[in-house]
This record gives structure tokens, C-alpha cells and sequence, in this order.
């Protein structure tokens, strides 16, 4: 995909989930609306979800693809290094990647994006797993860190 076609598939997206997240405060309903609008916009990707920051612990959330790890081992594997730097993380080949946890042996590289609560603290994480090797990057972090962020406002 090229450049001016992925800018304006993400404006789109962003659009569309706009348009979801206006129509409900539940932030149930709004996550798995946005990740059903993500994994069907770019075919790149063959999961997407929603790791939710429960009691310590990143539990599944709303999600599209394969069957998913339903609990994160603690401190291991990509979304919880999001989670302790408290920043994206882009991950161009996840064997190089030290503790990658592999719920589906067919990806190759990813993504996760910390989402934040009005008072700054995590709540969520969105992982994006795709079946390329450097599928992602800093135009995927920008646009999916502002979908991040319309997820969680006013709820
Ligand atoms: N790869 C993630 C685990 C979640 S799956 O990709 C759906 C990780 O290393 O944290």
C-alpha cells in the first residue's frame, strides 16, 4: 500500500470511529466496534485486539482473528513491555524480539499501543499482529494512537 493510500484509509478509519464511539459511553461496546473498524480496514492484519489492564493482569478483550491468549504471562512478550514503558511499540520481526509471546505462529510482526484513562494511567492495550515482517510503522503508531484516544473519551 502506498503512502497517500494509507493516510487516507486512516482518515477514513478515524471517521468511522468517530462515528461509533459517539454513539455509546460503554467502553466495551465502543472497543469492540473500533477493532472490528481496524482488522476490516487494513487487510494487512490478521489479528487485532484489545488487552484489557485488569488487577495487574492484560486479560483479552474485544478482538478479531484467531483464537487469542486469554491471559498474558506477567512481565513477558511485547504488550507488556507497552505497558511498562508506557509507550507504542513496534515490532519489525517478533523472533527478535526478547519473550515474544506467540498466540498464532503465523505472525511476524506487530504492533501494541497503550491506551491511556483520563487520569493517565493504562487501562487497555491495542495489539495489531500481521502476517508480513515489518508491516508497521510510525504512520500506523500515529493514526492508531489517535484512535486510542477517541476510544476513551468522555467514558
Ligand atoms: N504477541 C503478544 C501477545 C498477544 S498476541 O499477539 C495476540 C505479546 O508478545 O505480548
Amino acid at each position: 500500500m502506498g503512502l497517500d493510500e494509507k493516510l487516507q484509509k486512516y482518515q477514513r478509519i478515524i471517521q468511522q470511529v468517530k462515528s461509533v464511539i459517539e454513539k455509546t459511553d460503554d467502553l466495551t461496546a465502543r472497543m469492540a466496534s473500533v477493532i472490528a473498524i481496524v482488522y476490516h480496514s487494513l487487510d494487512s492484519f490478521f489479528w487485532a485486539g484489545f488487552y484489557r489492564f485488569i488487577d495487574g493482569e492484560l486479560l483479552i478483550g474485544p478482538y478479531q482473528g484467531t483464537l487469542a491468549c486469554q491471559r498474558l504471562p506477567e512481565e513477558k512478550g511485547v504488550c507488556w513491555a507497552a505497558v511498562e514503558k508506557k509507550q507504542t511499540i513496534i515490532v519489525p520481526d517478533v523472533e527478535k524480539f526478547p519473550g515474544h509471546i506467540a498466540c498464532d505462529k503465523r505472525s511476524k510482526s506487530e504492533i501494541v499501543v497503550p491506551c491511556f484513562d483520563a487520569d493517565g494511567e493504562i487501562f487497555a492495550v491495542l495489539d495489531v499482529d500481521s502476517e508480513k515482517a515489518a508491516a508497521f510503522d510510525e504512520i500506523d503508531a500515529a493514526n492508531l494512537e489517535k484512535i486510542v484516544k477517541i476510544l476513551c473519551q468522555k467514558c
